[in-house]
C-alpha cells in the first residue's frame, strides 16, 4: 500500500501528468485538496471513498491515510500545482515515515510555470536574469530568517511570489528600492482555470490595476525585468559556431 502525492497541476484537468492521472483511476482511496483542485482532475475516477481535504486538519487526514493502510488500500493525495511547493506535505510524510506507510511523489505543472506559459514568456532571459526565486508572501507563517522579499530582491532574479495578492502594497514597497518603478510585474489570477485573468504594470501602477480586477486570492505575483521588452543575447545553445555534442560540426 502506498500513499501517492500527485501534482494536480494549476487548474487545467488537461495539465496533470498521465501517470498521476493513470493513478488517480486507479486508487480505492483518494484525498483531495479541494480548494484548488478542480473535480474535473478527478474524472474517471472508480474510488470507493473520495474525501475533500479542505474540511480536514492535519490528524483527520492522517487517520483516512492510516485507515487505508489498514484496509491495504493505496491512496491518491492530490495537491494543487507541483506538491513539492507550499503543499504541506512534509508534515504528512513526517506522520507516514513515524507509521511507516509507503509514499510517492508524483510532480506536477506548478502556478509559476503556467502563468510564464500564459504571458506567453521565459523566466530566464540571457544576460537580464537566469535566476527565478520562488517565494510566497509571509503573513500566517513568518519567513525564516534572510528571506524577507528585501532579501531576496537583493539579487535583482525573476520572483514569483505566491500567497501575496492581498498584500501586494506592501510587496510593492518592499521591492521598489530594489527593482525600480518600471520593473514590470504580472499578477496571474487562477491561471488556467475557466475564468484565468491577469493584469501586467510596473511595479508603479500593479496595486491600482489590480485593485480595480478585484483578485483577491489564487494569484501569482511574477516581478523582474523579463517580463518587459528589455534587449537580450540568444542563447548560447542554438548560436551558430558554437560546438556541443549533439551539433560538433559547427
Ligand atoms: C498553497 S499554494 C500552492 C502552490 C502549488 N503547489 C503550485 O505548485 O502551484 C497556493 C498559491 O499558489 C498560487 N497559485 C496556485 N495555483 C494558481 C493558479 N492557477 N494561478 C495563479 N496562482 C496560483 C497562488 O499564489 C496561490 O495562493
Amino acid at each position: 500500500m502506498t500513499v501517492y502525492f500527485i501534482g494536480a497541476g494549476p487548474g487545467d484537468p488537461e495539465l496533470i501528468t498521465v501517470k498521476g492521472q493513470r493513478l488517480i483511476r486507479q486508487c480505492p482511496v483518494i484525498i483531495y485538496a479541494g480548494s484548488l483542485v478542480p473535480a474535473a482532475v478527478l474524472e474517471g475516477h472508480r474510488a470507493e471513498t473520495v474525501i475533500n481535504s479542505a474540511e480536514l486538519h492535519l490528524e483527520q487526514i492522517i487517520a483516512a491515510m492510516r485507515t487505508a493502510h489498514q484496509q491495504g488500500q493505496d491512496v491518491a493525495r492530490v495537491h494543487s500545482g507541483d506538491p513539492s511547493l507550499y503543499g504541506a506535505i512534509g508534515e504528512q510524510i513526517r506522520h507516514l515515515q513515524a507509521l511507516g506507510i509507503d509514499y510517492q511523489i508524483i510532480p506536477g505543472v506548478t502556478a509559476t510555470a503556467a502563468s510564464a506559459a500564459l504571458l506567453g514568456c521565459e523566466l530566464t532571459l540571457p544576460q537580464v536574469a537566469q535566476t527565478v526565486i520562488l517565494t510566497r508572501y509571509g503573513d500566517s507563517s513568518p519567513m525564516p530568517p534572510g528571506e524577507q522579499l528585501a532579501d531576496l530582491a537583493r539579487h535583482g532574479s525573476t520572483l514569483a511570489i505566491h500567497l501575496g495578492v492581498k498584500h501586494l502594497s506592501r510587496i510593492v514597497d518592499e521591492l521598489l528600492p530594489h527593482y525600480g518603478a518600471d520593473c514590470p510585474v504580472a499578477v496571474v489570477h487562477r491561471a488556467t482555470w475557466p475564468d484565468q485573468d491577469w493584469v501586467r504594470g510596473s511595479l508603479g501602477d500593479i496595486a491600482e490595476r489590480v485593485a480595480a480586477k478585484d483578485f483577491r486570492r489564487t494569484a501569482l505575483i511574477l516581478v523582474g525585468h523579463v517580463l518587459g521588452n528589455t534587449p537580450f543575447a540568444d542563447s548560447a545553445l542554438y548560436r551558430a559556431g558554437h560546438a556541443h555534442l549533439y551539433r560538433p560540426g559547427d
